[in-house]
C-alpha cells in the first residue's frame, strides 16, 4: 500500500510475484507472436524501450538475442533485479515510466506489455502520447493490455491485491490511434495463467508504427 491512499501499489504487487509472473505467462503464444512480428521490422542494432519490463523474459531476451539495444524500465526493485541477472545483455533501469523523461524519436520500437493497468486512463492516454514522440518516424509499437472498461477496480491478481483501471478494446485502440499510432493489426485472445489463483484473462494485442 502507498502510504498517503492506502491503495494497492503497483510495485509491491509486483516485488511479491516476481519469477511466478514469468512463470505464469510463458505459455503465451500471442505474446512471443508479436515478438516475432516486431523483430521482422526491426533493423540490426536498433534501439528498443520496454516499458514494465518484468523478469525480462521474454520480451528483452529474445530483442536483445536478436542483436538489438534494449532499455526494460520497471516500478518494481524486485523485477529490475531478476531482468538484469537473467538478460545481462539488456540494460534495466528502476524507474516509473510516468516520470522518466524520454527523448523524441529516440527509439526504434517501444514495447508495452500489460504495464498501464495500475495507472488511471488519463496517465495511460499521456503515457503512450509521450511513448509515440520517443518513437522515430516509422518505428514499431506493441501495445499489450486486458481490454477491460474497467476504472480503479479493486481485484485480486495471482494473490496480490491491484487496483486496475483499463479501457474496452474499441477505446484502447482509439487510444492509440489518438496519440498519433497506425495500428496496423489488432490480436484478441482469452489467457489463463499457470497459477492456482489466475482466472482467463482477455488480452489484446495492438501492432502499430509511427507513421
Ligand atoms: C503485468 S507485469 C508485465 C511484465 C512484462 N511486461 C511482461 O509482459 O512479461 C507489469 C509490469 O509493469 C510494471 N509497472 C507497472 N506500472 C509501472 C510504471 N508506472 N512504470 C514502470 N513500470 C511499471 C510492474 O512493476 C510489472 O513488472
Amino acid at each position: 500500500m502507498t502510504d498517503g491512499d492506502r491503495q494497492p501499489d503497483a510495485a509491491a504487487a509486483f516485488d511479491a510475484l516476481g519469477a511466478a509472473y514469468e512463470k505464469a505467462f510463458a505459455g503465451s503464444e500471442a505474446h512471443r507472436a508479436s515478438l516475432e512480428w516486431l523483430l521482422e521490422r526491426l533493423a540490426p542494432g536498433s534501439r528498443v524501450l520496454d516499458v514494465g519490463s518484468g523478469t525480462g523474459r521474454p520480451t528483452a531476451e529474445t530483442l536483445a538475442a536478436a542483436g538489438h539495444r534494449v532499455l526494460g524500465v520497471d516500478l518494481s526493485p524486485v523485477m529490475v533485479e531478476l531482468a538484469a541477472r537473467q538478460v545481462p545483455d539488456a540494460e534495466f533501469r528502476r524507474a516509473d515510466i510516468r516520470e522518466l523523461p524520454l527523448t523524441d524519436g529516440s527509439y526504434d520500437a517501444v514495447c508495452v506489455y500489460f504495464s498501464l493497468l495500475q495507472m488511471s486512463r488519463a496517465q495511460q492516454s499521456e503515457v503512450v502520447g509521450r511513448l509515440v514522440r520517443a518513437l522515430r518516424p516509422g518505428g514499431h509499437m506493441v501495445l499489450a493490455t486486458v481490454p477491460l472498461d474497467v476504472e480503479g477496480v479493486d481485484a485480486v491478481f495471482m494473490g496480490q491485491p491491484v487496483r486496475v483501471t483499463s479501457f474496452a478494446a474499441g477505446d484502447f485502440t482509439a487510444l492509440a490511434d489518438a496519440a498519433g499510432l497506425t495500428v496496423l493489426r489488432e490480436e484478441q485472445t482469452l489467457f489463463t495463467p499457470a497459477h492456482p489463483e489466475a482466472v482467463p484473462e482477455p488480452h489484446l494485442f495492438l501492432y502499430a508504427r509511427r507513421d
